[in-house]
């Protein structure tokens, strides 16, 4: 059985060792309390039989007093246990953040989805906090209270001891046997509610595309059949349990049987006393449940290293590259690609050589079909991946030799797809910038026209946009990432296709603000209607990851290329600035 996960936890939290350490401590202290209060019994027992009862009445005293002792010693165990697991946990749950936070954006794209990351974070945690808190501790203890015990039944009779070792292993093997299709009716029932729930999943987060395609009835009867396999499995194993605790109780009489009649022989030889069998059934018990465990805990020891495995796993997640750079090194040259080349997968180059500059308070637009690699030139800007082919330069050092939070500092991004953090509408606004004051909240989201809409909200600008989710279409979403980047306001604007979900009124009326805004700014605008760009200083045509045409807007209009049909596809007003 491997368990080299969980000793990578334990190893990495030497920290928490001591208390550990003090767990155990307290654990054996109590274990050992349990054969003391047999034997005093026994010593109790015996002299009462010889008619010594002052001497019996010190040994009963003694076995009373030890009472408060033990359960003192079990709440100490118990208080120590919860701050153990809790102190293994904690950093576990804040490095696995911390790492998702700096590491590389393709990896996590690529290698995990979101149901796994949350899962991790989520079930396996938790799982690993139950295993620590919960079953390893109940293990420490059972294991403890059971050597223990051995070791007490060895002294009040060595032969009575070896007869009952012997018994024991050979009836739990019987039970194990017995209990294995339990364990595998378990795994099918678990399995069928793990499709139950995919189900349920796809049911309810596709809801409206389910009611639309008429397939609702198909998804009824396949959650249907998931949960019917998990009732049958279920009622099959609660039948074998009921067979098997009958069973137990029968062999644990016999065994109890077969003690005393050894016992009655034993007396009869001098072997053992009266009391010492009472004391030595009484500690035998938990003998039982320490051999008992064996099973039980080989299987909790394979689930504890299959959560500290995921988590392990991990451990590996390449954490993006940072370079020492953090001023801008040019006043002059914000953005320059030569020749940049990019794929995302192997074998399939997504941009070709494209040359790109942008100058300090220039503003340039990306134009061209969806799929043409405009949102991939804005991801290489930011570094969220990193180019294969050519020279990157943002604010005149080399794109890869910046450090990436002074990078992102200098970059106020809309994406394209808009998206708001679990908070407050304030909140959504304000990320981008330290200290920002409720005025300049309320100005943005005036500039933006939502001021109307959130005043309109019972909470006002405290809204949760959680709660007000439902409420946000995707315009006013839109609108909010846009007054979180004129909030930030930093160097350099990339807006990806910024207006692409507003209705064409509010369309211009933020496409004026934009313009305002981006007055002397540099900024890139990726733009889906030419009619939003008309004030910018340059344009790149791209097509399939190439640059096909570049220059200033007037010129394209006037060489009659490619802006200038996309422009007479859209119905833009050429006339205006070809005269
Ligand atoms: N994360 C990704 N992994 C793999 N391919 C991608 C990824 N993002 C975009 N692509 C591909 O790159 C190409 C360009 O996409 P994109 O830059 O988003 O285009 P645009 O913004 O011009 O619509 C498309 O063919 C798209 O399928
Ligand atoms: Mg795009």
């Amino acid at each position: 059985m491997k368990i080299n996960s969980i000793i990578n936890i334990l190893a990495n939290n030497k920290a928490q060792w001591p208390k550990l350490c003090l767990q155990v401590f307290f654990s054996l202290m109590r274990s050992i309390t349990l054969p003391i209060f047999s034997l005093l019994l026994k010593n109790g027992i015996d002299l009462s039989l010889q008619h010594q009862f002052e001497k019996a009445v010190f040994y009963f005293i003694l076995a009373i007093l030890l009472q408060p002792l033990t359960s003192l010693l079990l709440m100490l165990e118990c208080w120590v246990t919860g701050i153990t697991t809790e102190s293994i946990i904690l950093p576990i749950r804040k490095r696995f953040f911390s790492k998702l936070g700096s590491a590389q954006v393709p990896y996590i794209e690529k290698q995990m989805r979101t149901g796994d990351i949350a899962s991790r974070l989520n079930s396996d945690l938790e799982g690993l906090s139950d295993e620590f808190g919960g079953n390893m501790s109940w293990f420490i203890k059972i294991l403890l209270q059971s050597v223990a015990s051995a070791i007490g039944c060895l002294i009040v009779c060595w032969q009575l001891s070896l007869i009952y070792f012997f018994l024991i292993p050979i009836t739990i093997w019987g039970m194990q046997k017995i209990s294995v299709s339990i364990k595998k009716r378990k795994t099918a029932a678990s399995e069928s509610k793990g499709e139950a729930m995919n189900h349920a999943v796809d049911m309810f987060s596709n809801l409206s595309v389910i009611k639309s395609f008429h397939v609702y009835k198909e998804m009824n009867s396949r959650y249907a059949k998931a949960v019917d396999k998990v009732c049958e499995e279920n009622i099959k194993s609660q039948q074998i349990t009921s067979i098997i605790n009958a069973l137990k109780l029968f062999v644990s009489v016999v065994q109890t049987a077969v003690l005393f009649i050894f016992s009655l022989s034993f007396i009869g030889q001098g072997l053992i006393t009266v009391g010492g069998v009472i004391a030595f059934i009484s500690m035998s018990e938990f003998v039982r449940e320490g051999f008992g465990l064996v099973d039980y805990f080989i299987t909790a020891m394979r689930r504890t290293e299959s959560y500290a495995k995921r988590l392990n796993d991990l451990d590996p997640i390449p954490l993006e590259i940072n370079g020492s750079y953090n001023e801008q090194m040019n006043e002059n040259e914000i953005v320059s690609l030569s020749n940049i080349s990019f794929s995302y997968e192997e074998n399939r180059e997504i941009l070709h050589n494209i040359c790109l500059k942008i100058a300090q308070g220039q503003k340039v637009a990306l134009v061209g079909e969806s799929g043409s690699g405009k949102s991939t030139i804005i991801n290489l800007i930011c570094r969220f991946y990193t180019h294969q082919n050519g020279d990157l330069n943002i604010f005149g050092a080399s794109s890869e030799e910046w450090n990436l939070t002074a990078l992102r500092k200098k970059i106020s991004i809309v994406p394209q797809e808009p998206f708001l953090f679990n908070g407050t509408i304030t909140e959504n606004i304000a990320y981008g910038r330290e200290s920002v004051t409720e005025e300049e909240i309320i100005k943005a989201a005036k500039d933006v026209g939502l001021w109307t809409f959130i005043s309109s909200l019972e909470k006002g600008i405290d809204t949760e946009v959680g709660e007000a989710g439902a409420k946000l279409s995707g315009g006013q979403r839109q609108r909010i990432c846009i007054a979180r980047a004129m909030i930030k306001d930093a160097p350099l604007i990339l807006l990806d296709e910024p207006t692409s979900l507003l209705d064409v009124q509010m369309e211009v009326a933020v496409q004026t603000v934009l313009d305002q805004w981006l007055t002397d700014k540099s900024a890139i605008i990726v733009a889906h209607r030419l009619s939003t760009i008309q004030n910018v200083d340059y344009i790149y045509c791209l097509a399939d990851g190439k640059i096909i045409e570049e220059g200033r807007p007037e010129n394209l209009l006037m060489n009659k290329g490619y802006y200038y049909s996309m422009c007479v596809k859209q119905g833009v007003p050429i006339y205006k600035k070809t005269s």
